[in-house]
């Protein structure tokens, strides 16, 4: 068994075996029907615990499709409706119970710590699906998108990031650490990644590229990637920050100092960051770009369970 929580604590080679395993079955159920199961349903009978603390469209939708095609099944709970969330229950009573009931455990929440707390106590595989520092399975499918369009490896282009330093951002910048690319960030001087995550790449002997100015970190880029300048629970002067984020919009001017091919990522939900035209044109993929997150997990979920092929 596997814990899947940060991409940084993954080697390389079981990142690259995941999108392999996903572009195999993504090509390989073409014609079945979304909740027709892979062929030998290599996880039947199991049953995936998804638990949020915060809202989400993308990630419980792709989970709940990714665990059914493999032959499994899924079951959602909000922490505010257990004792857990009421303050009645501890992690580690908690995290014994659901290991009794349940082969995985997926949780998406406002603590990094929380998710330390039950990887501890469980004894089922956890997946972090979106936490303060981190969104890994958004990340590395994304990873899994940028290829599958762009028909090259990623770490033959350009990456840029422009907007906030947020756990997208930070699941990125690991990313880049291990599949060796590229990636140029273009934010305001007072949202530039942090110290920890600017140091760790460092450590792992690897540059990113930082600019204050949105048109330089767009310069040769082949894919530029965004989110919303306030994320969810986001503790700022919410006026203050989308102000410092005017001038770093991704419209066509912006987009026109990229590469010709350059193409549009966001893992959305959206807020005024990108304008229309670009998000919903022909550079756009974001649509794909959400669906691949059924495939990518797919075989994340594999990895945690010991079954990738
Ligand atoms: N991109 C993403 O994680 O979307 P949700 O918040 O809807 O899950
Ligand atoms: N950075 C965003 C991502 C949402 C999928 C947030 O944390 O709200």
């Amino acid at each position: 068994m596997k814990h899947f929580v940060n991409l940084k604590d993954i080697p390389s080679k079981d990142l690259r075996k995941i999108i392999t395993d996903a572009k195999k079955r993504k090509n390989s159920r073409k014609k079945l029907n979304t909740l027709e199961t892979d062929k030998g349903a290599p996880l039947k009978g199991k049953i995936l615990i998804q638990m949020f603390e915060k809202p989400s469209l993308r990630t419980r939708m792709s989970f709940y499709l990714a665990i059914k095609q493999l032959g499994g099944g899924t079951v959602t709970l909000r922490s505010n409706e257990l004792h857990l969330g009421q303050g009645g229950e501890s992690i580690s009573d908690t995290a014994k119970v659901l290991s009794t009931y349940g082969d995985g455990f997926m949780l998406r929440t406002d603590s990094d710590k929380k998710i330390e707390d039950f990887k501890k106590y469980l004894s089922i595989p956890v997946i972090n699906g979106l936490s303060p520092s981190s969104h890994p399975t958004q990340v590395l499918s994304d990873v899994f998108t940028v290829e599958e369009i762009t028909k090259k490896p990623i770490s033959k282009l350009n990456i840029c990031w422009i907007g906030d330093s947020n756990n997208v951002l930070d699941s990125l910048i690991a990313a880049s650490v291990k599949f060796s690319f590229k990636l140029s960030i273009g934010c305001p001087k007072n949202f530039e990644p942090g110290k920890e995550v600017r140091n760790w790449v460092k450590k792992n002997k690897r540059k990113i590229y930082i600019y204050n100015d949105p048109k330089k970190a767009a310069s040769g880029a082949d894919v530029i990637f965004s989110d919303k300048v306030i994320s969810l629970n986001d503790k700022v002067n919410k006026k203050k920050k989308i102000q410092a984020f005017k001038k770093f919009k991704i419209d066509k001017k912006l987009m026109s100092f990229a590469n010709k091919d350059c193409i549009f990522l966001h893992c959305l939900p959206r807020g005024n960051e990108v304008s229309e035209d670009i998000f919903l044109g022909k550079k756009s993929h974001v649509w794909v770009q959400a669906l691949n997150r059924v495939h990518v997990q797919k075989s994340i979920l594999l990895y945690c369970f010991g079954k990738l092929r």
